[in-house]
């Protein structure tokens, strides 16, 4: 069965929360709605706070990553929070050297390029490398707790980090990344492998500190064809999610232009898949596996739009999901810097609205 026992998490209203009820595949009394990149530059009070402070000193202050995580929560009635992090904070940890540089995006320094590179990075203890995320969880579960309001933690799967690890920066085609995995497999394989351990050891860490959910972020693995992610990505991919599924929170796997490769992502078995915008939700929703949830599927952009068209689209989503238990509304991909806040509030009462039952 793709949906795997889930634990009772010590408080009743966030268990019997509308996030954790889709996450299990529950009817619950409305859709419940969370953006990816909920937190972030398109909300005044984060530019605010992050004015004069790097990205990793937010994420590694823990007073600070609970501040933004719940910036979002206090201003919308959003349904779920996600922890102020990024998918990339393991990799300074593994002795590449990370800096999110303003307007360019993430750079590394010393980008792994041979074999060898792979056998020196490290795969140290999250617990002693990133004290800091398990203690921003801590701070904000009884802020949450009294809201009702789960946190979901969160990694950037094997594919998505090795590409960071090998480009340097983001990409447009991955080209470094794949010629490394034709030319270098065995090599590739114990890049994955280390790349599993540290994130199953970080995804522990964090649901032991309060975490509700997790999501796994491939967010650039639709660049592998179907043979690709087959041979080089799945079966990592595949371990990583059993060890998940074993802490006894609901997981949700997250790709973009992964339309050809739904079945295959399904087929790990996690509660929710994430879908981008491409294909109708229910048509996404028909390539998963009997019994699993879905996540998505708004093109961020529509947040750009007139509202008579983000209403008609919203309506179209809802309508393909047709009140099936097992929907959690959410962009197809992060919401995007130059996004009014006024529209994504308006956006979740109307998802609220439209769907209570
Ligand atoms: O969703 C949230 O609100 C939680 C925070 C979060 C961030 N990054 C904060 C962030 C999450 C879940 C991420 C995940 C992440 N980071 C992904 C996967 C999701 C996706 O978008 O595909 C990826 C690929 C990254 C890597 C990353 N981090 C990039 C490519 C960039 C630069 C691009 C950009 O938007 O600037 C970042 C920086 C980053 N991570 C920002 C935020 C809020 C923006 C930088 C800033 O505020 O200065």
């Amino acid at each position: 069965s793709p949906r795997p026992a889930t634990e009772r998490p010590s408080n009743p209203a966030v268990h019997d929360s509308a996030f954790l009820k889709a996450l299990r595949g529950e009817p619950a009394s409305h859709t419940p709605v969370w953006f990816m990149r909920q937190a972030g530059r398109y909300m005044p009070e984060y530019r605010a706070l992050r004015a004069g402070r790097s990205m990793l000193d937010c994420i590694r202050t823990p007073e600070l990553a609970a501040e933004i995580t719940l910036q979002p929560i206090k201003a919308m009635p959003l349904d779920a929070a996600i922890l102020f992090n990024d998918i990339l904070t393991p990799l300074p940890t593994m002795g590449l050297d990370l800096d999110f540089v303003g307007g360019v995006g993430p750079q590394i320094a010393n980008p792994v390029s041979t074999t060898a590179d792979v056998d020196r990075l490290g795969v140290p203890s999250t617990a002693e490398t990133m004290p800091y995320t398990a203690e921003s969880i801590r701070l904000l579960v009884p802020e949450l707790n009294a809201r009702g309001i789960p946190l979901i933690g969160f990694v950037g799967a094997p594919f998505t980090l090795a590409s960071y690890a090998i480009e340097g920066k983001g990409s447009r085609n991955y080209e470094r990344t794949k010629r490394f995995m034709y030319a270098e497999p065995a090599a590739w394989e114990r890049l994955m492998g280390k790349f599993e351990a540290i994130l199953a050891d970080y995804l522990t860490e964090q649901v032991k500190a309060g975490a509700s959910a997790v999501q796994i972020f491939d967010s650039w693995v639709g660049a592998l064809s179907i043979y690709d992610y087959r041979t080089f990505v799945k079966p990592a991919t595949s371990r990583l999610i059993e060890r998940v599924k074993k802490l006894g929170v609901p997981v949700i796997y997250f790709g973009t232009g992964t339309t050809h490769l739904l079945p295959d992502m399904a087929s790990l078995g996690t509660n929710i898949v994430g879908a981008d915008w491409r294909l109708p939700l229910n048509q996404a929703w028909d390539l998963l596996e009997p019994g699993q949830g879905i996540q998505g599927n708004l093109d961020p952009l529509l947040l750009q739009a007139p509202w008579r068209e983000l209403r008609h689209q919203t309506d179209r989503i809802l309508g393909e999901a047709a009140g099936r238990p097992g929907h959690v509304f959410n962009v197809g991909h992060g919401i995007l810097p130059e996004t009014s806040q006024a529209m994504v509030h308006r956006l979740t009462d109307y998802v609220h609205e439209q769907s209570q039952r």
